[in-house]
């Protein structure tokens, strides 16, 4: 399908008459994609007024990146979503080129959202190609929302920090502390390296540059953007989405990465004290993630399925981009780890189980062999070398991962029968673990593999020419025991 531009329609009327003609071959069952056209980052991530408020990068006229919107969705449950009419299009000089990413915050019963208003320049030497700023848009029912009189509020403190010459400047993120608000902001060095700006408000309306947060050293990118200050478990972390990273040997393969610094904020300074970046998804396909604290406490989390530069095959659809499943962020052994969301159960339907076994070669089971649904399952490789996990379709697109355990490397391994190619990424578990817990994903066109109750997670995009499907259990050299094996049917995360 190709939609043609029709600047006549509001965006919201674009969609409504373009829907019916998107091809949903790929379309997911559970994530949140939009409608018609395409998207990137999640936005606005929050909880306001008794629900859940997931916005997303948008462009709804045609499916590749344009001047950006903000799609909406909504949900009590965290899992049923309902969508909402599109909340921010570029109509002002500051947002003239596209509200960008941003964050959403309630104050005072009124839901406030943050985000970059994108202006291109004409690039001259010496001079930037670009103005960001961040600016407010409030709403008293969650759905409309009006931009703010005194936008834009915060603007690029140049006089008070050193930046690279384009002036990147985006992607504000708003926690609380003692009464205060406090925002970061990604930007850039006067050496072109990433780094994030720290403000401070008591109102959401003035703001007042605090310091430079953190920023880049060595490999750490030219670019940091959509960074998120994170608290779970009694501890903090800096989330972060750094452009530039080179790869190094087995790792940072993606173009860009996602990752975190376990750190601790002193609020006297701006400084945020922290340690090494890891990555919080090992997988093809993670960006942009972005945190929201659930009304218990916990740190959840969505991010973008997808990456930058990569093929995006469903844009021949009309639709082009979906969010990750909501995972939890918490701390366990002195490291950061993303299991699903605990709300996700409530998707389940008809389960498929199987009984403890000992498989001994390579095995299938006709009710697991659906194109959408959700696989767990332990397995004991004490007996055997290592397992693999074949998610095949047509029987020539196929995603595996083999986990080796006395290296505990984990290999995901993406073939395609378009492109002829096959791609790896990596991720290691402890050396020599014998009890590994898998949690599959599986949805039309992507997987979202977690091990361990989110200690790695791989996820990737999976585009299948067929809806047939299979997922063979594979054990190296030897045996290895399943235990709890069981494949859920999920039910449509929208009505
Ligand atoms: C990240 C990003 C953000 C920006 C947005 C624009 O994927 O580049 O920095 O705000 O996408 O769509």
């Amino acid at each position: 399908m190709t939609t043609t531009k029709q600047e006549q329609l509001t965006p919201d009327e674009f969609i409504a008459a373009n829907e019916a003609k998107v091809n949903k071959r790929w379309y997911p069952c559970f994530h949140i994609a939009p409608r018609v056209g395409w998207c990137n980052d999640p936005n606005g991530f929050a909880y306001f007024d008794g629900q859940y408020h997931l916005f997303y990068q948008h462009y709804t006229y045609e499916p590749k990146w344009g001047p950006m919107h903000w799609g909406h969705v909504t949900s009590k449950d965290l899992v049923h979503w309902e969508r909402q009419p599109v909340a921010l299009f570029p109509d002002h000089p500051y947002d003239a080129d596209g509200c960008f990413s941003g964050c959403g915050i309630e104050k005072d019963g009124k839901f406030y959202l943050l985000y970059t208003g994108h202006v291109d320049l004409l690039k001259k030497p010496g001079q930037p190609d670009r103005i960001e700023t961040q600016n407010l848009a409030v709403s008293t029912d969650g759905v409309h929302f009006t931009k703010s009189d005194k936008n834009p509020v915060i603007k690029l403190p140049v006089e008070q920090v050193s930046t690279g010459e384009d002036h990147h400047f985006r992607d504000p993120k708003i926690w609380q502390h003692g009464g205060r608000y406090y925002a970061v902001v990604g930007a850039q060095t006067a050496e072109e390296t990433g780094q994030v700006l720290v403000f401070t408000s008591e109102n959401l309306e003035d703001w007042q540059f605090k310091h430079v947060m953190a920023k880049a050293e060595g490999n750490q990118g030219f670019m940091w953007e959509c960074p998120n200050f994170a608290e779970f478990d009694g501890h903090e972390a800096l989330i972060l989405s750094p452009q530039g990273v080179k790869p190094e040997g087995k790792l940072y393969r993606n173009l860009h990465q996602s990752g975190s610094m376990l750190g601790k904020m002193d609020y006297t300074s701006g400084i945020f004290y922290h340690d090494d970046f890891k990555l919080l998804d090992y997988g093809f396909d993670f960006y942009a993630p972005q945190v929201a604290q659930a009304p218990d406490g916990r740190c959840l989390m969505v991010g973008w399925l997808n990456m930058w530069e990569s093929a995006m095959p469903e844009q021949a659809d009309g639709w082009c981009g979906q969010m990750t499943v909501p995972r939890e962020l918490h701390y366990r052994n002195d490291k950061i780890v993303t299991p699903p969301a605990k709300e996700l159960t409530a998707l389940r339907e008809e389960a498929f189980a199987k009984p403890d076994m000992i498989l001994t070669e390579e095995t299938s089971f006709d009710e697991w062999s659906q194109e959408t649904g959700e696989l767990t399952a332990d397995f004991d490789l004490t007996e055997a070398r290592g397992l693999a996990l074949h998610f095949a379709a047509g029987f020539d697109d196929e995603v595996s991962v083999r986990i080796e355990k006395e290296s505990g490397e984990i290999v995901l391994t993406r073939k395609s029968a378009a492109t002829g190619r096959a791609e790896e990424r990596f991720a290691k578990l402890p050396a020599g673990q014998e009890k590994i817990s898998v949690r599959v994903y599986e949805d039309r066109s992507s997987l979202e593999i977690f091990f361990n109750g989110g200690e790695v997670v791989m996820s990737t995009r999976f585009y299948p020419k067929t809806a047939e499907r299979v997922i063979v259990l594979e054990p190296q050299e030897g045996s290895v025991r399943m235990k709890n094996g069981v494949f859920y049917k999920l039910s449509s995360i929208f009505a």
